[in-house]
């Protein structure tokens, strides 16, 4: 396949595109319920510290692929591989990546079917005056309905892929634009409103001073795996995005204004988050419906709550459509390499992720009962193995092949970072990120093996 002719329109575009594609469910929805869970502070001090010295290389390593290869993520690989003396196999690297995307936008689309249910909740003004506990079961009650679910996640599929099949860098550029200011500038008002809530300094020791009586090899593979899912890393789906990056652009900057953009997302959400659950007595640890439950309260009791609420849901809903175009893409583009269409492609890969999104959809209802592995429900399973697991995995294969079988002059001049810098990025991914990845991977493994 020829190299593509795509490119993002400037400079300021790729950087939004890709904070587009990190910044979703993973800091509002999934930082929030999984720093409860893994004890809050050190899980934080973990996460950014995996963001620092395993994200960024391995961000830099997978975005510098797509931009040498400037093909969708499977031909890439093959390509650079092949120009190498190499064997084309390693497009299977980009065929992983592409099997986690799957899974990951399968309970993707669920969860940000439950932002579009919120939303129309939150316009009706549902919410308004309610108590914690109504608040509460409302969401147990909503995901109980099997049918409401599935629309949800149906009608959510549909709008990623409808930008999918028109191609993402005109589609996405114009929504960029004024999406991220603005969910900014919403965090801001509810750190600020946090801040006069009696859990407001609670909030801040949970999230900034870390027992590390708390250490578990669980906690660091979770902190691991959310550094990699909340940067869009691991999984080729910024490899995509590389392929469409201008050429007169640093790889280096780009990066490091995208990961410090996405770390500010999850702390304002963790402080606005914690903030509620510790003035209402809420559970930290109580799981995925944190976010659900803790923000309609917070607005409930804010002046302009109901409107502030539904603006809340709508830029979130945006936000994560931004990272659903991100994870479907991978898959379109290297479908649609060959005979197919873009949007025969999208429609092929929509159904699909569709159909693998009914288990988690169903896991609260339905299929309630159906524990496939360990106790967890499908819901369980697709939310944790995909991206604490297989994240890491397939960015240790992406940082290997930037650093082994990449040729070096590509490898410079995608990083546009002089020779030296290529020298500082190849030092710190061999020796810093690879190392380090393995040595997680391992430690979570081995006492499930033992
Ligand atoms: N990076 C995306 C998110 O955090 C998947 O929502």
């Amino acid at each position: 396949m020829s190299e593509v002719v795509d490119r993002w329109s400037s400079r300021r575009a790729f950087i939004l595109a890709v904070t587009g594609a990190a910044v979703g469910l993973g800091n509002i929805w999934r930082f929030p319920y999984v720093a409860g869970e893994n004890g809050g502070a050190l899980f934080f001090l973990l996460y950014v510290f995996f963001v620092l010295a395993m994200g960024l290389p391995v961000m830099i390593a997978e975005i510098m692929i797509g931009r040498a290869g400037r093909r969708p993520p499977i031909q890439a690989l093959a390509a650079l591989a092949r120009e190498q003396g190499r064997s084309a196999k390693w497009s299977w690297v980009a065929g992983f990546g592409l099997l986690t995307v799957f899974l990951v936008l399968s309970f993707y689309s669920v969860v940000s079917g439950w932002s579009i249910e919120y939303l129309l909740s939150a316009v009706r003004g549902r919410f308004a005056g309610a108590s914690p506990d109504v608040i509460s079961q409302a969401l147990d009650v909503f995901l109980a309905n099997p049918w409401l679910v599935v629309l949800n996640h149906s009608l959510f599929m549909i709008l990623t892929m409808v930008i999918v099949a028109m191609g993402v860098s005109s589609g996405l550029e114009r929504l960029n634009n004024w999406l991220m200011p603005l969910l900014y500038l919403l965090l801001v008002v509810l750190v600020v409103y946090a801040a006069t809530t009696p859990g407001f300094a609670h909030a801040l020791t949970w999230l900034f001073s870390p027992k590390f009586t708390d250490l578990t090899p669980l906690v660091v593979v979770n902190a691991l795996g959310h550094a990699f899912f909340t940067l869009a890393i691991g999984a080729c789906a910024l490899m995509a995005y590389g392929a469409y990056m201008p050429e007169d652009q640093s790889l280096v900057k780009a990066v490091v204004i995208v990961a410090a953009l996405d770390v500010l997302v999850a702390v304002l959400s963790g402080i606005a988050i914690f903030s509620v659950v510790f003035s209402h007595h809420l559970d930290p640890t109580s799981g995925p419906g944190l976010m659900f439950v803790a923000l309609p309260i917070a607005f409930s009791s804010m002046p302009f709550g109901v409107p502030l609420l539904a603006a809340f849901f709508l830029l979130l809903l945006l936000a994560t459509w931004t990272s659903s175009i991100n994870l479907a893409e991978p898959m379109v583009a290297s479908l649609s390499a060959g005979k197919l269409s873009r949007p025969v492609a999208a429609l092929i890969v929509g159904i699909c992720v569709w159909a693998a999104g009914l288990l988690p959809a169903l896991s609260f209802s339905t299929l309630a009962n159906v524990r496939p592995i360990a106790g967890m429900t499908f819901f369980d399973l697709v939310t944790s193995v995909p991206p604490d697991i297989f994240l890491p995995l397939g960015g240790l294969m992406i940082a290997w092949f930037a650093t082994n079988v990449l040729a070096r002059h590509k490898a410079v001049s995608a990083l546009g970072a002089g020779e030296s810098g290529y020298r500082v990025w190849v030092g710190v991914t061999r020796y810093v990120a690879i190392p380090l990845v393995v040595l997680v991977l391992l430690s979570a493994l081995i006492p499930k093996l033992s």
